[in-house]
């Protein structure tokens, strides 16, 4: 399948801080123009799987609230009814969330522009992170785990691949495959791995794991 921003080297455009750079990447369709703005992992095809298993999970973990962060542009999350009393959608892209608040806003479904690295997060059960993370620095990534443990939130369900990968640090808004159980981060096994049976080539080891906050470094 093979998506040019996946192979292409990053862009000189893609400066200043971390919203300034994920504005400009939305604004630009540096990750389009796809079916959906927030790139090749957020069509109906990339998360078909996820679709389908996760009112099952949140079911099983009986998880009545959750944060979906970063939520993109809800392209395939709008289709999915989730069996929880709340759901808060934050990105750090405040024409995104904005666009989501007025075609998707109800009052059980809410959009805040939050960045996942600094801003005092809502409390919810479950902090939902799919392809966030990875488009982060290691420091970020840090700074971003400890703000989801001081949420209050119980699990961690993110993105993290289970290949024999060597993690390496980018620049902020580039993107690599990441698995957390692997060093810098060296996370325990998760309580639950959703392999998502990604299409994209090289990346067929993608998954969702469900971790406790509590037991993350
Ligand atoms: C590849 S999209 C993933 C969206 C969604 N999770 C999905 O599965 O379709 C990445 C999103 O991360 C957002 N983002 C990047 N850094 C962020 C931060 N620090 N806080 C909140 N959102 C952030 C971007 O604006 C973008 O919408």
């Amino acid at each position: 399948m093979g998506h040019d921003y996946l192979e292409q080297p990053f862009p000189e455009w893609i400066e200043g801080s971390t919203e300034e750079r994920f504005t400009r990447i939305y604004e630009r369709r540096f990750w389009g123009p796809l079916e959906s703005s927030s790139g090749p992992g957020s069509s109906l095809e990339q998360a078909r799987v996820i679709m389908e298993m996760l009112p099952q999970l949140l079911e099983e973990f009986d998880i009545r609230s959750v944060l979906d962060i970063p939520c993109g542009d809800l392209h395939w999350m709008q289709h999915v009814e989730l069996p929880v009393e709340e759901y808060i959608g934050g990105d750090i892209v405040g024409e995104l969330v904005t666009r989501n608040r007025e075609q998707f806003g109800r009052s059980d479904r809410v959009f805040l522009h939050l960045d996942m690295i600094s801003s005092e997060l809502p409390k919810t059960d479950l902090v939902l992170c799919r392809d966030g993370l990875v488009h982060l620095r290691y420091e970020q990534i840090w700074e971003a785990l400890a703000n989801f443990k001081r949420s209050g939130a119980r699990y961690l369900l993110c993105t993290t691949f289970t290949g024999d990968r060597e993690n390496r640090d980018i620049q902020t808004g580039d993107w690599r495959p990441l698995n957390f159980q692997n060093p810098p981060f060296s996370f325990p096994e998760s309580i639950r791995l959703i392999d998502e049976h990604c299409p994209e080539e090289g990346f067929g080891d993608k998954a969702l794991g469900l971790w406790e906050l509590a037991a993350l470094p």
